[in-house]
């Protein structure tokens, strides 16, 4: 069985440069979550007939199963074995909300089955396979901060400074609304048809850069507006495609102005939004609670979930499938 848990992208990722092979048109930088993730038990059985895959208790649909599938066929196909697998997987976060299943799911499911194979892979190979599903995916190989350059076909782990392992995010979960569009077919759209595309994606790397370098070096303010400026840059070039992707609702714009003013008042938090309505405020860990209590307040918010860092994928004893009771605390979901 493994874990692995989600992340937020500090340096957006948005358009791919091969839309078959899976591969990143932009590099990202990403935070892994410790109170976000996803457990995931895969056994291959000669007896089945088909992947029989269950998420979070039901069976899953027709196209996810694809999806599984996809990885268990890369990993068949690299352990030389022809059973189909049982596939069992829980996250202990909504599913499928905006938070980033994908990205705990697909690595989880990349341990699991070249686990369950026999197969013993490096972290780098790990997060390759993730990638093939999902460019999220191959940074939740690795805890703390992860990166994956254009075009790479892995991530890897990035050591920050002290400063930037002081760091939190706290989630503002929004009114869901009708059901997001999915990352690959809105960044597809995206890319197809919107004019600031190209400039989202010629100022990325400049971007990318700006959040590594405040991050190695620890000046958070300049982390915090390179992060913004990310994400705003992404939804603007969503905004402009025809028709328009506009994932945010007035709930994300009361938290984008609640997180302004935090910040004209001298604390350091800076929001980040993806393919869906929250919006995740990194900060620095001793303010989290209080955060936390200003953006619970705001009207539309549902839920706040505060965290920090969380470790690298894993394998755990089987006996331990079970989703794990939601923690208290700033370090844990609440
Ligand atoms: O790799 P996917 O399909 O989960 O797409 C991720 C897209 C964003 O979450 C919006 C940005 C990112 O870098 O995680």
């Amino acid at each position: 069985m493994a874990l692995a848990h989600s992340n937020i992208a500090l340096a957006k990722y948005w358009g791919k440069r091969d839309a078959e092979l899976n591969l990143p048109d932009v590099p990202s930088l990403s935070m892994t979550l410790a109170a976000l993730s996803t457990r995931t038990r895969v056994q291959f059985d000669p007896s089945l007939e088909a992947d029989q895959i269950v998420l979070n208790g039901s069976v899953a649909d027709a196209s996810t199963t694809k999806k599984v599938s996809a990885v268990l066929d890369r990993v068949r196909g690299a352990a030389a074995i022809a059973s189909r697998a049982r596939v069992e997987s829980m996250n202990d976060f909504p599913t499928a909300s905006g938070l980033a299943s994908s990205a705990s799911g697909f690595a989880a499911l990349a341990l699991a089955s070249s686990a369950a194979a026999g197969l013993d892979w490096s972290s780098a190979r790990l997060s390759g396979l993730a990638r093939a599903s999902s460019v999220s995916a191959a940074r939740s190989i690795f805890g703390g901060f992860a990166y994956i350059e254009a075009g790479a076909i892995s991530a890897a782990p990035l050591d920050v400074s002290p400063l930037a392992r002081d760091l939190a995010m706290v989630i503002a979960v929004t009114d869901a609304g009708p059901k997001p569009v999915g990352s690959t077919s809105a960044m597809l759209h995206t890319q197809a048809t919107s004019p600031y595309y190209q400039g989202f994606r010629d100022r990325a790397p400049a971007i990318y850069e700006e959040v590594r370098a405040a991050l190695l070096s620890g000046d958070l303010a300049r982390l915090g507006d390179a992060m913004e400026h990310s994400a705003l840059a992404m939804h603007a070039a969503m905004l402009a495609a025809r028709p328009s992707l506009i994932y945010w609702n007035p709930a994300t714009l009361a938290v984008i102005h609640g997180v302004r003013e935090l910040r004209a008042r001298g604390t350091f938090a800076h929001f980040t939004i993806d393919a869906g309505p929250h919006v995740k405020v990194l900060c620095q860990t001793g303010d989290a609670a209080r955060i936390r209590s200003v953006l619970a307040e705001l009207p539309g918010v549902q839920r706040v979930i505060v965290s920090g860092p969380g470790a690298a994928a894993r394998l755990l004893p089987s006996h331990e499938f079970v989703a794990p009771a939601p923690s208290q605390g700033s370090r844990g979901a609440s």
